[in-house]
């Protein structure tokens, strides 16, 4: 028996990377989870675009008249765009922007009266240490980031009252395909299962316990 037997799960960008290292852990616990990425894989017969409300709507009405609610949505999609600001496109900007942020926003908005069904919920968003550490090359990302902090911490006391908790996780380095690619970082780099574990020990705390913002890093990167 797991300690999420009976619960409904909704993980953005489940299908690699720290999204998978989520699902796996959810899944593990019992939870039935349901998952979103854009390429359609086996286990995501369908592109379901975090960027586009209507495809986002469609997913979450399938949750609710399927499973009657959610209880658990992990905002993890995501994308990184680095380069200068002169150099980088609209389109590119739209697309780290849209996805980072108003992905979480839509999600988030067709999730809340679902998790109001069950009687509260929690709500992840996976952001990032560039959500507070600013560097070159990272105006878009670092923008999306820090936009998702400010976003998660509004929610999160607008909607604690109705029992939905939302924590927002900043892990550093993690071994995944994510922006230019993981050959630099592995070994010493955080797994997905680590930031899987982190959502796990959240879902545990004691439910009058909110751990609102989680910087996870490695704990030996390379020394400078
Ligand atoms: N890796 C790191 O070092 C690191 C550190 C801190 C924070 N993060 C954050 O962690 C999250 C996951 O990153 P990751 O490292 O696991 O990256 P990843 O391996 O590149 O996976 C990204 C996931 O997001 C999905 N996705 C991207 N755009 C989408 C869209 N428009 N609609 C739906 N799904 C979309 C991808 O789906 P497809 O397979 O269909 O492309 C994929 O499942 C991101 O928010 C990232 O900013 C990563």
């Amino acid at each position: 028996m797991g300690n999420l037997d009976g619960k409904i799960a909704l993980v953005t960008g489940g299908n690699r990377g720290i999204g998978r290292g989520i699902v796996e852990a959810l899944h593990r616990e019992g939870a039935t989870v349901t998952l979103t990425a854009r390429a359609p894989k086996a286990a995501a017969p369908a592109p379901k675009e975090v960027r586009d409300f209507d495809q986002v709507r469609r997913v979450f009405g399938d949750v609710g008249r399927e499973s009657g609610g959610l209880d658990i949505l992990v905002n993890n999609a995501g994308v990184g765009l680095f380069a200068p600001v002169a150099d980088t496109s609209p389109e590119d900007w739209r697309t780290v922007i849209e996805t980072n942020l108003n992905g979480p926003f839509y999600c988030s908005h067709e999730a809340i009266p679902l998790m109001r069904k069950r009687g509260g919920g929690y709500i992840f968003n996976i952001s990032s240490l560039a959500g507070k550490n600013p560097f070159v090359n990272g105006a878009a990302y670092n923008a999306s980031k820090f936009g998702l902090n400010g976003f998660s911490e509004a929610l999160m006391m607008e909607v604690r009252y109705d029992g939905i908790r939302v924590s927002y996780l900043m892990p550093g380095s993690v071994n995944t395909e994510f922006g230019r690619g993981s050959a630099a970082k592995q070994g010493w780099a955080l797994q997905p299962e680590d930031v899987g574990e982190v959502v796990l020990d959240l879902l545990r705390s004691p439910s009058r316990a909110l751990y609102s913002r989680v910087a996870m890093r490695p704990s030996q990167p390379p020394k400078k």
